[in-house]
């Protein structure tokens, strides 16, 4: 039932503050500030020298995100690979190593198989799953739901940033077993993971001013996403879900990598989404911008308020999320490239819920 909204899509994006509150209420002690894993590990995060992780689409994307918190707060080693390409690597691994597995149907045939290779390669084997009766799910040796309620929509979100959230529960539970996090640094992460819902309503009330935006975006024919740090793989999933919905060709780089190659493509036709919030490295994105906007390049900026105030006006339009911590920035960040795919998607006229060639469940290799 898709209630008051015109597709399961956009009612799922709604659904994202419940979501992610209900997923927080099972990984998080709210009243003393700390993690809690709903089950007890069967491994050791202190005995680990790497975490291998591997996913398709989205989920690899979520993945991404989390090698940057695994290894930042955890200085835990961390290697990401879509499950296509993991399984097919013979990938050598040492004995008694973790596994883990994102997927939100829990039935992706190129993840299951990855994880059938780790187990005969003598893995733990974890698995983040929304649907918990799936195959993924029973051959994995400790499930973390995801707990964010069906996902209709082919196009995942609810599932992606509440999958975002269980990530970075358990990066906090690494940190804190390898010693790398203090008691009080615990209680600051899981503080900004409680006040996620808040933040995600916020960023939702960009909807308007995106609206607007896709009116322009409909009319491009490539878009380019450009992220740093933890917010590069969300400038991947916003290319992403543009692709799937719209069918408009987008790709995402990291904005380090712009004048390697992606640069030769910048003209008035191309409009750059980046996506940067102010943090240590803005100074560096602001001088991609200028790189961008000098050769006639439209910006769709995304960042926080003061973000805005310091970029001047190379950007052409701007999508401001509200403060916070750079560790849940990805998270927020996710909403408005969302929202911005939707958009375009539906001034196209374009089949949202159930986009062409594409399915919900790929269950074929
Ligand atoms: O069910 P899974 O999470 O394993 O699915 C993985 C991908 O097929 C999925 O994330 C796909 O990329 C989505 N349609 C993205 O919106």
């Amino acid at each position: 039932d898709k209630g008051n909204h015109r597709h399961f899509m956009l009612k799922e994006i709604y659904e994202q503050p419940d979501a992610i509150s209900h997923t927080a209420s099972h990984y998080l002690d709210l009243a003393n500030g700390k993690v809690k894993l709903p089950s007890k590990l069967p491994f050791d995060f202190k005995s680990l020298n790497r975490l291998t992780i591997s996913a398709c689409g989205t989920a690899y994307y979520a993945g991404l995100v989390a090698k940057y918190w695994f290894e930042k707060y955890a200085r835990l080693p961390v290697e990401v690979d879509v499950a296509s390409e993991f399984r097919y690597r013979e990938p050598p691994m040492d004995a008694g190593g973790l596994a883990l597995f994102i997927s939100q149907s829990g039935e992706t045939a190129d993840t299951l198989a990855a994880l059938r290779y780790c187990k005969e390669n003598g893995q733990h084997i974890a698995s983040i799953v929304n649907a918990q009766e799936s195959t993924i799910a029973r051959e994995s040796d400790i499930v973390f739901p995801i707990l964010c309620g069906p996902e209709i929509s082919v196009a995942s979100t609810k599932a992606t940033t509440a999958q975002l959230s269980v990530l970075a529960s358990l990066a906090i539970a690494a940190g804190r077993q390898r010693g790398h996090i203090s008691e009080a640094q615990e209680f600051e992460l899981v503080d900004m993971l409680a006040k996620l819902p808040g933040a995600i309503t916020k960023a939702l009330g960009s909807e308007e001013k995106i609206d607007q935006i896709s009116h322009k975006l409909s009319k491009a024919k490539d878009v380019l996403y450009l992220g740093r740090g933890s917010l590069f793989p969300i400038a991947m999933e916003g290319a992403l879900k543009l692709k799937e919905i719209t069918y408009i060709h987008a790709e995402g780089y990291a904005s380090g990598e712009l004048k390697h190659g992606p640069i030769a493509l910048i003209d008035e036709t191309l409009p750059v989404v980046v996506v940067a919030p102010s943090d240590d490295l803005f100074d560096k994105t602001i001088s991609n911008m200028h790189e961008v906007a000098a050769r006639g390049g439209k910006i769709i900026l995304i960042t926080d308020e003061a973000g805005a105030k310091s970029v001047g006006d190379d950007v052409d339009e701007i999508i401001i999320v509200p403060d916070a911590h750079e560790f849940v920035m990805p998270i927020i960040c996710a909403i408005p490239v969302q929202l911005l795919a939707y958009y375009t998607a539906v001034f196209m006229g374009t089949d949202v819920d159930q986009p062409r060639n594409l399915a919900k469940s790929v269950t074929v290799e």
